[in-house]
């Protein structure tokens, strides 16, 4: 392997750039040259793709989003828009590709993959939706972003007595909203994976009241009634349903909060720069070492390669237990 090339692709996550930096320089010290392909999918199927130097990734490692950019392409899934990002990786000369991103970046890889291409993939998605590692890169950051949210929330919520229905990412996911709920101690969770149950949701905003407490905090992953909203302040998305239900059986004053894309940028936390880091480099070392169609993770405190198909196959589940818990803390 003398070629390889880094592609980010899919919604950015804080960190990319901890991998993209670790798999240049790891590349580099193994004796390849290194490329960076620009804007995902597309920008491989319109050859934006220029050598990364130890100078290019240098001063990364702790900004958020991407160097390289990052896209969403249609014309990749189509057999025209593959056989051009072939013929781009043909001229480049590129034996082997790092992709970073989601299950639909690297859906891609293994596109690329049947046409020859080697390819291993490094989770990256603040939703922690991707099986077999315990972590993918931003999440831990944008988990630290909502917290820093609702500690401010709370403030304005219990001088006001109010109630705040906030809105996270993770398209259909309740990863984020979950472990908010726990590290911020929400009153109410509500995610895709456990079918909300509104009365008594209401019921809990009624039992803060009469324990004297008149203020409550619910947290709502933005796919709990089935599809994302894409971080986009839809008036009638689901923060406003969550809030117009509670309001109108509790007549409790009530505000939605959208976190929205903040969620996505940021500095990325120890946790997303360290693993980011040893994810690169250890995405590389497989490449060098001929191996195609695999994924590293992180489970139970060690990196662990999986196949590609199985990362996909298995969508991280979420543990009803620590669900249970944020009820049961709530409930005293
Ligand atoms: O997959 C990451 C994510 O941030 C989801 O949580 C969210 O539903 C989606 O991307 C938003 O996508 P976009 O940036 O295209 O609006």
């Amino acid at each position: 392997m003398r070629k390889i090339a880094i592609i980010t692709t899919g919604g950015d996550a804080p960190g990319m750039n901890a991998v993209i930096r670790a798999a240049t320089l790891t590349g580099i010290h193994a004796g390849c040259q290194v490329f960076g392909i620009k804007r995902g999918y597309q920008g491989l199927i319109t050859g934006e793709i220029e050598e990364l130097t130890a100078a290019k990734v240098a001063d990364i490692l702790h900004r958020g989003g991407t160097i390289l950019h990052s896209a969403r392409s249609k014309e990749f899934k189509t057999e025209e828009g593959q056989k051009k990002a072939l013929a781009q990786i043909e001229k480049f000369g590129i034996d082997g590709v790092v992709v970073v991103g989601g299950d639909g970046s690297f859906r891609g890889a293994q596109m690329l993959n049947k046409l020859g291409v080697a390819t291993v993939g490094v989770p990256a998605t603040i939703d922690n939706d991707i099986g077999c590692t315990d972590f993918s890169i931003g999440f831990d950051t944008a988990l630290n972003t909502v917290m820093d949210a609702i500690n401010k929330i709370r403030d304005t919520a219990l001088s006001h007595d109010r109630v705040y229905v906030v809105e996270v990412m993770g398209k259909n996911s309740g990863f984020i909203a979950l472990y908010a709920g726990l590290g911020g101690g929400a009153d109410a969770v509500l995610i895709p994976e456990i079918a909300p149950d509104l009365d008594r949701l209401v019921q809990r905003v009624e039992e803060n009241n009469q324990r004297g407490r008149g203020y409550s905090i619910v947290i709502v992953a933005e796919g709990l009634f089935g599809g994302p909203s894409g971080g986009q302040a839809l008036t009638e998305g689901t923060a406003f349903k969550v809030g117009t239900y509670i309001n109108l059986r509790t007549r409790k004053d009530t505000r939605i909060t959208i976190l929205g894309h903040i969620q996505r940028g940021g500095s990325p936390s120890a946790l997303d720069r360290t693993l980011g880091t040893r994810f690169g480099a250890a995405a590389v070392d497989l490449l060098v070492s001929g191996e195609t169609n695999k994924m590293v993770g992180w489970v139970k405190n060690e990196i662990k390669v999986s196949t590609m198909d199985e990362a996909i196959a298995r969508k991280n589940q979420i543990d009803p237990a620590l669900y249970q818990l944020v009820e049961m803390l709530a409930s005293v």
